[in-house]
């Protein structure tokens, strides 16, 4: 099948030196292209700003901000039988980057801050029937709670959700720990381990449910 996988931050521009972004170091989408290019499936990667090799036989498409992510999925999305939305995509963006360089001298700037475009909420109209959608949930606490309503909200099939407030796992880790949430399902684990075992396992339950798609 054909697999479109996001991974990494993005970053929103304060000025032309200047951003907003996050602590994702892009490993566990990373990882979850990497399996399903080792599980024989033709992987597209779309991937934020991240100090990682692309995956080999995955086709990188490289991203900057939130905008520039949802004008990149929306262009491979007619391609994908499975999409995977492991990016932490940011929720806001500077309402007015600044043209020019923000001068010290000035002092501290007031940001005004507009939501930034949600990926997942712009193409749900566009989903097809036979299509999966895969989301993440990076939560520090309610992990279920918040994964549930995300899973319905954002019109997944599945949600996996990771602890974040914890170092040994999650953000900027080489390990993580999931809990899996299907639509109308019930919720699997992922115990602790490494993002590429994790990643293996949910790129095969993800199979089974396109399998059933089609
Ligand atoms: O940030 P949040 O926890 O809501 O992210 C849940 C899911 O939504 C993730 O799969 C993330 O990639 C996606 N998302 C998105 N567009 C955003 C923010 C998040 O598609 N602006």
């Amino acid at each position: 099948m054909n697999v479109l996988v996001t991974a990494g931050p993005t970053r929103e521009a304060i000025d032309p030196v200047r951003f907003v972004s996050n602590r994702s170091s892009g490993r566990m989408g990373y990882a979850l292209a990497a399996a399903a290019r080792r599980a024989g499936h033709a992987v597209r990667l779309v991937s934020g700003p991240v100090a990682l090799d692309p995956p080999p036989g995955v086709r990188l498409v490289r991203v900057v901000s939130a905008a520039d992510m949802l004008a990149a999925v929306e262009q491979n999305l007619p391609w994908c039988d499975l999409l995977v939305m492991a990016a932490a995509v940011a929720d806001w963006r500077p309402k007015h980057p600044a043209a020019h360089k923000l001068k010290k001298a000035d002092g501290p700037p007031v940001i005004e801050w507009e939501p930034a475009p949600d990926i997942l909420a712009a193409i749900a109209p566009r989903k097809k029937s036979s299509q999966v959608f895969c989301g993440f949930a990076a939560e520090t606490r309610a992990l279920a709670r918040e994964a549930k309503r995300k899973l319905r909200e954002k019109h997944l099939d599945v949600i996996a959700a990771n602890d974040v407030s914890r170092s040994d796992r999650g953000f900027d880790s080489d390990r993580n720990e999931l809990a899996v949430f299907f639509a109308g399902g019930p919720v699997r684990r992922i115990p602790l381990a490494r993002k590429s075992v994790c990643a293996a396992r949910l790129i095969s339950w993800l199979e089974k449910i396109a399998a059933k798609k089609k």
